[in-house]
């Protein structure tokens, strides 16, 4: 395990933004993961992620929390560690009381929000070419909460923390990720920083929802659940994501029309939970489809991990925070 700060180097340049984790070295997010289990001390010891020693030198910042997408985990994640830090989230509510409803384009929000200065700005939203021009043009930090069908740094790193949690490394570990690769932000994000942590990772659903092999090297594809299964020591749930799909016959089906055949192919349930190692754990990003990628048994099976996922969504969101905000970091 590296200390706290290996990986820093004078030399380097400091990471001020999150766009994805691509420019992440494997040190950095170990560092990451040891500032987050610091927080979590912490809070143990003071309810807060504050410690009382540095209060007095403390400066509260100002992050925008702009999401231009639905959430619940990451939207209030955020804002959760901001407040445990001493810091102030401001929010919009885009899609009821934001000009947005006016017709304000997405990067004339983003623009009129970062004239007013914030501190930092964590922003959710579908890839529109205006808007990617203009992020990285803007003078403050800025971190993905979730870009397209591209990137969810966040989500990944807190994943990663939760086999890391779980095990001590993620090293060596066999990460199963079922169901909608090819449209799933998660996967993408969870392919570069689990193989950089040095996971073994391996995907698994419905030919039309995966990916291009070649698109991630090192990446292994099974036809077959049940043989994926027994391979596994982690299985992560992908929600299917109709809304995303390009074909017309599978956009206009409900889930409803297609989880049976789904589940049935690719859902895990009773008889797919005995054939995962008993010391395996199970994940998922959410929101969940309940009868579609888990039977109603699932969530009720001791190797679940769902609800510490979201706890160390709050941990690593507030770790990045506190780094990005004392100048420590680093790719
Ligand atoms: N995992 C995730 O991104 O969930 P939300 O959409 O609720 O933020």
């Amino acid at each position: 395990m590296p200390s706290k700060r290996s990986g820093l180097s004078a030399a380097r340049q400091p990471l001020l933004s999150l766009p994805d984790t691509r420019a992440l070295s494997a040190n950095a997010i170990l560092s990451l993961f040891s500032h987050a289990d610091e927080l979590a001390e912490l809070s143990q010891q003071h309810g807060s992620y504050l410690d009382p020693a540095e209060k007095s030198l403390h400066h509260p910042k100002i992050i925008a929390c702009l999401f231009f997408e639905a959430s619940t985990r990451t939207f209030l994640s955020f804002q959760t560690a901001a407040l445990r830090l001493g810091h102030q989230a401001i929010t919009l509510d885009i899609g009821t009381s934001s000009s947005v409803v006016k017709g304000e384009t997405e990067e004339d929000t983003v623009a009129n929000v970062a004239a007013m200065k914030p501190d930092a700005i964590v922003i959710r939203y579908n890839r529109s070419q205006a808007l990617e021009r203009l992020l990285p043009t803007l003078p403050m930090p800025v971190i993905s909460a979730g870009t397209g069908v591209s990137a969810h740094p966040t989500q990944a790193l807190l994943d990663a923390y939760t086999i890391y949690h779980e095990r001590g490394s993620v090293r060596g570990e066999r990460v199963l990720i079922v169901g909608d690769v090819a449209h799933s932000r998660v996967a993408r994000s969870n392919f570069d920083v689990l193989l950089k942590l040095g996971a073994e990772v391996a995907v698994c659903g419905p030919e039309r929802f995966l990916p291009e092999v070649s698109e991630v090297p090192g990446l292994k594809v099974f036809k077959n659940l049940d043989e994926a299964i027994e391979w596994s020591t982690v299985f992560m749930g992908l929600r299917v994501q109709l809304e995303r799909h390009e074909e017309s016959s599978l956009k206009n089906r409900s889930l409803d029309d297609y989880k049976h055949k789904y589940h049935s192919e690719f859902g895990l349930n009773p008889t797919r939970l005995r054939k995962l190692h008993r010391n395996a754990i199970i994940l998922h990003p959410g929101p969940i489809n309940h009868g579609v990628e888990f039977s109603g048994e699932v969530m009720g099976d001791s190797r679940v991990r769902v609800l510490e996922q979201v706890q160390n969504g709050v941990l690593i969101r507030a770790a990045l925070l506190s780094k990005i905000f004392s100048g420590r970091w680093e790719a």
